[in-house]
């Protein structure tokens, strides 16, 4: 796919023709939109902070657009928030180095995407799943928003419940087993499923999962995730859906554990060395 500036369309309109004012303006006009192109681009390279080829920056471009405009990325360089600006429970103060995602932005997020979903998905029987443990609290909070569109829009459709659990984690490391341990699934077979789940790194664990509920021949299987990691572990799975691109830290809270710890904590956070120490098994 070409990325080009020159798509945009400013040839007249039928009712244009006649207009002397327009025509007068359109040479600035045109030289105002490439220039505008040009900063944006130049904005986008500034950001990437590579340094690329003319092909490559058409690629490498394209690959920005079409990569970050459908997620809010979360670079590096961002450290999040000091905890002391937020409610962190007694028990987990000294565990938590940063807030990285508060609460109030995950559910904002989390509005949107319901409306995205039910946009595409909308038409039909959905059928949601939820990846236990670490999906939990963001299903929920998208079911609530998928609920309040069907309730509020001029159209609805019936939304019913399944869950899969599934385990790949061990300490801040990804096991090499992965089991899921699922219900029987033949609800599935000609729904709109849409597995909800915490964080995506690999997409080891999506890919089983994928290929183990297609035996079940839903009408449409989409996927949306709450995070992605940007890992060069990734082979470059990406969900349909995503709400935050995050940088390669192990982050807790919102569902999302480490050893089962930290699922009671409502903002996303960044844990010190010494929680990583002292919750280890
Ligand atoms: N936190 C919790 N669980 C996870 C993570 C993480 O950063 N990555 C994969 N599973
Ligand atoms: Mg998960």
């Amino acid at each position: 796919m070409e990325y080009s500036a020159g798509t945009i369309d400013l040839s007249p309109q039928s009712d244009d023709l006649g207009s002397p004012c327009l025509n007068r303006h359109r040479p600035l006009l045109q030289v105002t939109v490439k220039k505008l192109a040009l900063f944006i681009q130049t904005l986008v390279f500034y950001d990437m902070k590579k340094t690329v080829t003319k092909t490559g920056k058409t690629a490498a471009l394209t690959y920005w657009v079409v990569i970050n405009c459908k997620t809010i990325l979360i670079k590096d360089e961002d450290s999040g928030y000091n905890k002391n600006l937020f409610c962190i429970p007694k028990h987990y103060e000294e565990d938590i180095e940063r807030v990285f995602i508060p609460h109030g932005l995950i559910l904002d997020r989390t509005e949107r995407l319901a409306r995205d979903i039910m946009q595409d998905m909308g038409s039909h029987h959905i059928v949601a799943l939820c990846v236990l443990k670490g999906g939990y609290k963001f299903f929920a909070d998208l079911l609530d928003h998928i609920k309040a569109l069907n309730q509020n829009g001029d159209k609805s459709v019936p939304v019913t419940v399944d869950f899969v659990k599934i385990k790949s984690y061990c300490n801040d490391s990804p096991t090499e087993k992965i089991s899921i341990v699922g219900e029987e699934l033949s609800a599935l077979n000609g729904k709109n499923v849409l597995v909800v789940e915490d964080i995506i790194e690999t997409g080891r664990t999506m890919k089983a999962l994928l290929s183990k509920l297609k035996d079940y021949e839903p009408k449409m299987i989409k996927v949306v995730s709450l995070l992605i990691k940007m890992t060069n572990r990734s082979p470059g799975y990406r969900p349909d859906y995503i709400g935050f691109e995050i940088p390669d830290k192990f982050v807790v809270g919102y569902a999302l554990d480490y050893n089962e710890y930290f699922r009671d904590l409502n903002h996303i956070c960044i844990l010190k060395e010494k929680a990583k120490e002292k919750y280890k098994i």
